[in-house]
Formats: C-alpha cells, sequence, structure tokens
C-alpha cells in the first residue's frame, strides 16, 4: 500500500519481500476492514474487486448468556461500516496493482540487512536467486511484520518495549459453507469466548479460545465442532453452519508496542511496530494508518522538502496506535474466559457487556472504534 500510494505521488519506491508471491496471496490472515481502510483504497483506485466481493456490515451482534444483541454500528456512526474481505486479498489486489504500474517488487529474498540507517544513504543488502544486492535509499520503511529485521536493526537502548501477552490464543477454522448470519457474532462463553465471521457467501470463518500454544493434533473436527456448538448455543436455536474444514490454525495474543516508530532513516509500520490481540480487528487497520501518515510525510519531504512530517511520524501514529490498543484490550478483556477471575470479575464482565448491548452511550463507544477512528494526518 505504501508503495502503491508513492507511485501514485510520483516517488520511487523498491519492495524486497522475503516470501514468495504465492505465500503472499494465500496466507490466510484477518478480514476485517474499517470504514478507513476501504476508503483510502477506493481513493488510490484498488477496490474495484472489493466492491464486487466485499461483504459491507453495518452491525455486529454480541453474545452472552445465550442471547445475541446487535450493535447498530452505522446507525451510531453517522454511516459508517465495515468490509469483510480477507488481508490476503487485499495484499493480492494490490501486488497486480503494482506490477501492472510497472513496481518494482522483488519476491524470494533471502539474508537481508539493512544499514547506516544514522547516515546520509541508508542501504538495504540481500539475496535472490544466490545473487547478493545492495539498494541505497533515502529511507527505509519497516512494513516486514513482528518477525522482521528492521525493528532489531535498531541499535539497543532507543526503543521502549510495552508489552502484555494473553494467556489464551485462538483456534480459527476456514469452512466450506454458507454463513448463516449476514453479520459478525462475538460470543462470550463459560468455556471461553468464540467468533463467527465470513469471507465470502460460501465460506465461514470461526474461532474458539484457546491455550496459547493449543495442539491442533488434540482437535479433531468433531471436537471443534462440539465446543463451537456449546458455546455459539442460542435461546433462538441459531448457530453456525456446519461444512469441510478447509484450514486450522491457532494464535497466540499479545499486545505490543515500539517507541518511537523511527530511528534516523528507518521507519517502521505496522506489525513492526505494533501488535494487537485479534478481538476487534484492528492489526491490518492499523497498518494501514500508519502508511497513510507515512506517505503524507514523505510528500511533505520530497516536494516541499521539509522533513518536519517526517520527523512526526512516530508520535502522529502512537496516538492513534495506543487508542486501538486500547480498544483491542477492552475488547478482549470483555469476551474472553481468564482463568484468574473471581467470582467479582465475572459478574463484573456481564455487567459490562449487559451496559454495553443496552446503552446508546456505551454501544456508541463501542461503533466508533469498530469502525475505525479517524486518520489523524
Ligand atoms: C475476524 C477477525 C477478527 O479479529 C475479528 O475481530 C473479526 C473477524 C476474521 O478473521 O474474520
Amino acid at each position: 500500500m505504501l508503495s502503491h500510494l508513492l507511485h501514485l505521488h510520483g516517488i520511487h519506491s523498491v519492495i524486497v519481500e522475503l516470501r514468495s508471491r504465492q505465500h503472499c496471496e494465500e496466507r490466510i490472515r484477518a478480514g476485517v476492514l474499517e470504514q478507513g481502510t476501504v476508503d483510502m483504497l477506493r481513493q488510490s483506485g484498488v477496490a474495484d474487486r472489493l466492491e464486487r466481493e466485499g461483504l459491507f456490515h453495518h452491525g455486529i451482534e454480541l453474545g452472552f448468556h445465550r442471547q445475541r444483541h446487535r450493535i447498530p454500528m452505522s446507525e451510531l456512526t453517522c454511516g459508517k461500516c465495515v468490509a469483510v474481505y480477507g488481508q490476503h486479498e487485499v495484499v493480492k489486489d494490490l501486488i497486480a496493482k503494482r506490477i501492472s504500474g510497472g513496481g518494482d517488487v522483488r519476491f524470494d529474498c533471502a539474508r537481508f540487512s539493512i544499514q547506516n540507517l544514522e547516515g546520509p544513504v541508508p542501504s538495504v543488502h540481500f539475496e535472490q536467486a544466490g545473487q547478493s544486492h545492495e539498494l541505497i535509499a533515502d529511507y527505509i520503511a519497516g512494513c516486514d511484520g513482528f518477525h522482521g529485521i528492521c525493528r532489531p536493526a535498531v541499535p539497543p537502548g532507543i526503543l521502549q518495549t510495552f508489552e502484555r501477552i494473553y494467556p489464551f490464543g485462538w483456534l480459527g477454522i476456514l469452512v466450506e459453507a454458507a454463513p448463516s448470519a449476514d453479520e459478525l457474532v462475538y460470543m462470550h462463553h463459560d468455556r471461553g469466548f468464540a467468533l463467527f465471521s465470513m469471507r465470502s457467501p460460501k465460506l465461514t470463518r470461526l474461532y474458539l479460545q484457546s491455550k496459547p500454544d493449543e495442539d491442533l493434533t488434540q482437535w479433531p473436527d468433531e471436537r471443534i465442532w462440539d465446543e463451537l456448538f456449546l458455546r455459539f448455543d442460542s435461546a433462538d436455536g441459531w448457530r453456525p453452519n456446519r461444512g469441510p474444514i478447509l484450514q486450522k490454525s491457532v494464535t497466540g495474543m499479545r499486545s505490543f508496542v515500539v517507541e518511537p516508530m523511527q530511528f534516523g532513516k528507518l521507519f517502521l509500520a505496522g506489525d513492526a511496530a505494533h501488535i494487537v490481540p485479534p478481538t476487534g480487528a484492528k492489526g491490518m487497520n492499523l497498518a494501514m494508518a500508519d502508511v497513510a501518515v507515512l506517505v503524507e510525510a514523505f510528500k511533505s519531504f520530497y516536494k516541499e522538502n521539509s522533513t518536519l512530517a517526517l520527523e512526526r511520524y512516530s508520535s502522529v501514529c502512537l496516538r492513534r496506535v495506543w487508542k486501538a490498543q486500547r480498544f483491542s484490550w477492552w475488547m478482549t478483556s470483555l469476551l474472553h474466559r481468564f482463568e484468574d477471575h473471581s467470582g467479582f470479575d465475572h459478574r463484573r464482565q456481564i455487567a459490562e457487556l449487559d451496559y454495553v448491548t443496552s446503552s446508546r452511550a456505551a454501544a456508541t463507544a463501542l461503533a466508533e472504534n469498530y469502525v475505525g477512528l479517524p486518520m489523524e494526518l
């Protein structure tokens, strides 16, 4: 997205990617785009397939004690909504756009390092097809995820880390079955949280709160369905449709932020700088918001010869990052079962669910965060 937007403003960039194009295009990730992310894709001319195939949602449901309650997001946010459209579909569309626009995208690279971050000419070294390459740049954007090489390239003592690890994970499945409801269902249950989502009119996506290191061999399909049906059990008889399980995975959950998101000529964006727990689906949207700020900053450098916006990149991003951290932590705390919770904690949690689903003020606070807080450029 960064490379695409830079290109639209006449700024040259090179993407160096560890994985193959196929891997990037097929790896199943999250799937909810905030209104602001949809707007960015639309405004930059890369939303044709999203328009056709995306599922636009105007509400979500929160469930507890066998009852589901609708939060009418669009009604509470002056018409904003979210789109359910797989992250890998966004990636596919962006790769196609970049390549058809003559972009320099290099897949299957290895042995990366970055150098001279404080000097006038930072550089990226890597190998591709057994050959060594060096790229000399004005700037390096570290968009290489939590496990990437950019954040660790910052010398010790510069970055401050803030972290919370949750004592659970999500066991996710992709199911070949029509979604049995039009909107997402976030279900609190004594046995643990469950989420009903979807990817298309023929694909249902379901998640179960699990152990962080859950062993998938202990979860044959039958056990997954039994657990899902227990947790989604609803007074009105609603449940997800069953079908062949196409994919199973376990994701750990953490909140993580580094400050600042910049060192010298290196700018960290997305998961390289921050991780949110998945509840509320903020991960990719936060990355998009970082990119929106970074593009404006690069524009101001290349068009107006000013580094002011680049200097402010980290502080502008972090204000919004921390609000998304707060929201993701709150949604996670609201909906999951915590083993160390006392009876008091559990009743407080139920009271909060009751409050959010019955007070327009509380539901509005949820809705405005869920559809995405404004991007502050
Ligand atoms: C999905 C993931 C989320 O984290 C979420 O809050 C909603 C939906 C998904 O993968 O479909």
